[in-house]
């Protein structure tokens, strides 16, 4: 092979892939952009109770959380149970997902939970951690399948100016429609009337009845909380609701966190997609005028 033919080759190659990262570019930014939400941090909460380190207890927590991260990759929810030497040092715990997460996006969320919980609960005999799109809840009291309106989380946004008068007439519709219970088992309700938005979801250890009970709870908690805001989240211990209304897309009121997070996302992509492009064309040139020497 002489020296000529295969950098010739290369190039062609090299021209290639820069084709197909052009084409992926603008794809990968758009899934970047789109599932940072559903990792971003709600809240957490620890049991006071502290475990003593290496007891079987510790073993019992890291049994349930890596059940949890492999269970993830196939379910988006399930339970699990690690009895001790002891009655109160049998651990329980549970992962919810978000029903509108794909598997793959479910098992990230959880992954992710899990280290967060592990890291800020650390010590403790119990945790709860919600990610935007994800639950995990572990203790060695038997709250699976009980139904605990407990409220975790209740957070409101601005009022909505009262101009929008329609707008609440609105949400009070979609919130009607997602706290209307026929009886079936629905754990995860979306409703949308023209830019009001609303997300519920329970826990599914709930029986139908418990869980109808629990979004009851927590649509009556938003009403009354966060009447005319412009968006609003209730979390209960076993079930949550969020309602935006307007340019907030979901999760879009999340942390400032998120939103730098997006933004480093885009830039990175801009900046990557400017050089692919000063490199391709460069490329072209040197090739044309290796063309045109040829002559
Ligand atoms: C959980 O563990 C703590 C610490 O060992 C203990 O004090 C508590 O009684 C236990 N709770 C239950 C329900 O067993
Ligand atoms: C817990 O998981 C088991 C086995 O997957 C299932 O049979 C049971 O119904 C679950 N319990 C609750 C409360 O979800």
């Amino acid at each position: 092979m002489s020296p000529t033919i295969s950098t010739l080759s290369s190039t062609r190659l090299s021209k290639l892939s820069l084709l197909l990262l052009l084409f992926l570019l603008p794809f990968s930014l758009l899934v970047s952009s789109s599932t940072a939400s559903f990792f971003s941090f709600i809240f957490v909460g620890c049991s006071q109770y502290k475990y003593s380190p290496g007891s079987p207890y510790e073993n019992g927590i890291d049994s349930v959380l890596t059940s949890f991260v492999s269970s993830s990759a196939s379910s988006s929810y399930n339970n699990f149970s690690f009895p001790g030497p002891t009655p109160s040092d049998t651990i329980y715990g549970l992962y919810q997902c978000r029903g509108d997460l794909a598997v793959a996006d479910c098992s990230i969320c959880v992954s992710r939970a899990v280290s967060q919980v592990g890291t800020l609960c650390a010590g403790s005999s119990g945790g709860t951690l919600q990610l935007e799109g994800c639950l995990v809840r572990y203790d060695n009291s038997t709250f699976l399948g009980a139904l605990d309106k407990t409220v975790l989380l209740r957070r409101c946004g601005p009022l909505v100016g009262n101009a929008n008068s329609d707008e609440l007439t609105r949400g009070d519709a979609v919130l009607g429609y997602i706290g209307a219970g026929d009886g079936s088992y629905k754990p995860y309700r979306t409703g949308v009337s023209g830019s009001v938005q609303v997300v519920a979801q329970c826990v599914q250890d709930l029986s139908a009845g418990d869980c109808q009970d629990c979004l009851t709870e927590a649509i009556g908690r938003l009403k009354s909380d966060c009447g005319a805001a412009k968006w609003g989240d209730v979390y209960l211990a076993k079930c949550f609701v969020q309602y935006s209304d307007g340019d907030h897309t979901s999760g879009g009121h999340g942390t400032s966190d998120e939103e730098v997070e997006k933004t480093v996302v885009i830039l990175i992509g801009v900046i990557v997609g400017v050089a692919v492009v000063i490199l391709f064309l460069s490329l072209m040139a040197t090739m044309c005028e290796r063309a045109r020497g040829g002559k």
